[in-house]
């Protein structure tokens, strides 16, 4: 049996938890796990049937057990994944590390460092790498189909009621509690750039800024909190009280279903919702709010050799999607959603059909990654080399770093060895 342990049980490890007890049964067993929260800490715990002695309320109580599970999920907020990776390294935990591994790049290559030190694998939730959307993308860019791979362009729709939620009001608003916004949504994206073109960026540029979601927007008479006798309610598409609560299914966004999330508590009530939006963050009036990160950036990444990417993210848009588009001398991909079509020149178009539509978890990303890591742990896996191990991840966290370097400077260019000389 794999032993399995899990710090910070949220939306993300629940769902790596869910899919090796769903279907790995037999080789699989959730051994500890641990939130901050009780009430979370309860709920996971008896639905994954864990010995209460095996509940953790901190990592360093479940840490203190010494290394009691063969693998570790991580998966608390952004900014505490390097302080929960350091002593599950000293433990020789393999390590599921959620995404980003941190803001600061020289901490992700320490960190690199100390699991290299003590021959431990921590594998980064870069979860689109195991969606077999991608994978085909890497397959055709690799077969030399489309001839050299000259551009790419990426564009992360993050859909404006989704920024809303979590970058104007939710868990990745402030930057010095997170994240930039550009690491925390786009980190996938630059990933798969890095790994299409699969060899090192010279230089980096990026323009953005919070544009939007700010003061100078907010309607005359704005109030606080949308609850509180906004003028502006009636007609505002971020009221926070048709987002949460009386918006009709068929236009409900996932945030209708985050009632845990606004109120702390699990089997919330519509009252406790009411009461949530009176008083606290996701009622609050989205251009009077304390939000710092972009709701607007571009990226340019010069791989050398002819060979430029684009990446723009941006909160303005119906839909959360992908679009993107890679170019090469004898042919092109054009990607939208879950849509994609190889078109070679003077010769054919195709659509490229895959196993499986769209699946809640990045398409089969989740499930692929969380097999994966199981096979690592067994010590079954046959090719690691497009693991995400952190090694791999690091030439990403670099080019987010120095894109955000460029972008506090108006866009200056940025090589990526006068970055690395620096940071480190
Ligand atoms: N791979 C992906 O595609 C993807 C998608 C969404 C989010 N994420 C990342 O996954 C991480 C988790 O996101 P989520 O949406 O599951 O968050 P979440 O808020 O739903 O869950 C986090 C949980 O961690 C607990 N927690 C916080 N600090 C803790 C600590 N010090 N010790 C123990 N428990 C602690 C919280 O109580 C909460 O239950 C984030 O870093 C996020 O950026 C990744």
């Amino acid at each position: 049996m794999l032993k399995i342990a899990a710090i910070g049980l949220g939306s993300r490890a629940t769902e790596y938890l869910t899919i090796m007890q769903l279907l790995r049964k037999k080789e699989v067993e959730i051994v500890a796990v641990c939130d901050i929260a009780p009430q979370v800490l309860k709920d996971i715990g008896d639905r994954f049937n864990v010995p209460e002695n095996r509940r953790y309320l901190s990592a360093d109580a479940l840490f203190a057990e010494g290394k009691i599970a063969d693998g570790l999920i991580i998966g608390t907020q952004d900014a505490t994944h390097v302080e929960i990776a350091r002593p599950a390294i000293e433990l020789g935990y393999t390590i599921l590390m959620e995404k980003p591994i941190s803001g600061n790049y020289a901490e992700c290559v320490d960190l690199a460092k100390r699991a290299e030190e003590k021959g431990v694998r921590i594998v980064v939730c870069h979860v689109l790498r195991y969606w077999d959307y991608y994978q085909k993308v890497k397959q055709i860019i690799t077969s030399g189909e489309m001839g050299k791979l000259v551009t790419v362009n990426h564009t992360e729709n993050i859909g404006y009621f989704h920024f809303a939620h979590s970058y104007v009001r939710g868990d990745w608003h402030v930057e010095a509690d997170s994240t930039p916004s550009l690491l925390a949504k786009c980190c996938h994206d630059i990933d798969l750039i890095q790994w299409f073109f699969d060899k090192p960026a010279v230089s980096v540029s990026s323009l953005g800024s919070l544009e939007y979601f700010c003061a100078k927007n907010a309607p005359e008479g704005a109030t606080e909190f949308c609850l509180g006798g906004c003028p502006a309610k009636k007609d505002c598409v971020y009221d926070a009280e048709y987002h949460y609560i009386t918006s009709p299914l068929h236009k409900s966004t996932f945030v209708k279903f985050k009632k845990r999330r606004l109120t702390g508590k699990a089997g919330a009530t519509k009252a406790d919702i009411y009461e949530a939006l009176r008083t606290g963050q996701f009622g609050k009036c989205v251009y009077l709010h304390d939000n710092d990160v972009c709701d607007n950036q571009t990226v340019s990444i010069d791989f050398g050799d002819g060979q430029t990417a684009l990446h723009t993210m941006t909160a303005f848009s119906k839909g959360c999607f992908r679009s993107c588009h890679y170019m090469g001398t004898k042919g092109e991909l054009v990607g939208r959603h879950n849509d994609l079509r190889l078109n070679v020149f003077g010769k054919y178009s195709r659509k490229i059909g895959r196993k499986l539509g769209h699946l809640p978890g990045h398409g089969d990303g989740d499930v692929g990654l969380a097999l994966r890591f199981l096979k690592i742990l067994g010590g079954e896996a046959e090719n690691l080399d497009d693991v995400t191990f952190i090694q791999q991840t690091l030439p990403s966290h670099a080019i987010i770093a120095a894109a955000e370097i460029s972008r506090k400077e108006n866009g200056r260019r940025i090589l990526m060895e006068d970055f690395y000389s620096q940071s480190l």
